[in-house]
């Protein structure tokens, strides 16, 4: 029996390491690679999209991508920082609607769906994500 206590130990210690370790949303969506992967499905699907694409009509697409990739890894818990401008100075004066602001959500979850992302991680990344519709609808 003595001699079955530090393997005893050292499994409880095994234990409690596993249950206290916590992955952060961007490390369980795969870092950097995975988001790159959905803003490239989401430019895809905008471009695609005749109700939305019109509001990109002047836009700086780079910028877009940056910027946008940069925010969700900040929402998703990464290493990064948002260099980008606010949510309302930059949808402020867009008139987006409610529709509109819905229709561009779901363009977001096929950009996730087309990059494999499992919908236990798409529902947190987008209750991350629509904390901003206060900050663009009707300004
Ligand atoms: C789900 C909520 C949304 C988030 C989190 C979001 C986030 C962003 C971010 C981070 C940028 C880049 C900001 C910068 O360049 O400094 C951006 C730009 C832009 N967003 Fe959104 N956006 C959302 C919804 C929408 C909707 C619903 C529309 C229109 C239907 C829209 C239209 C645009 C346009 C046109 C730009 C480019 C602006 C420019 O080139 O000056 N966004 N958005």
């Amino acid at each position: 029996m003595v001699k079955r206590i530090p393997a005893l130990i050292a499994l409880l210690l095994l234990i409690s390491g596993c249950a206290s370790r916590s992955t952060t949303l961007y490390e369980q969506l795969g870092g950097q690679a995975k988001i790159n992967e959905i803003v490239e499905n989401f430019v895809y699907e905008i471009e695609y999209n005749d109700t939305i694409l019109p509001y990109f009509a002047d836009s700086d697409i780079e910028r877009f991508v940056a910027k946008f990739s940069e925010q969700l890894c900040v929402f998703s818990g990464g290493p990064c920082e948002y260099s980008g401008d606010t949510m309302e100075q930059v949808h402020g004066g867009m008139n987006i609607t409610e529709a509109h602001f819905n229709l561009t959500v779901d363009l977001f979850i096929n950009a996730m769906n087309k990059a494999n992302v499992p919908h236990r991680l798409q529902n947190q990344l987008i209750n991350r994500m629509t904390h901003t519709r206060a900050q663009m609808l009707y300004l």
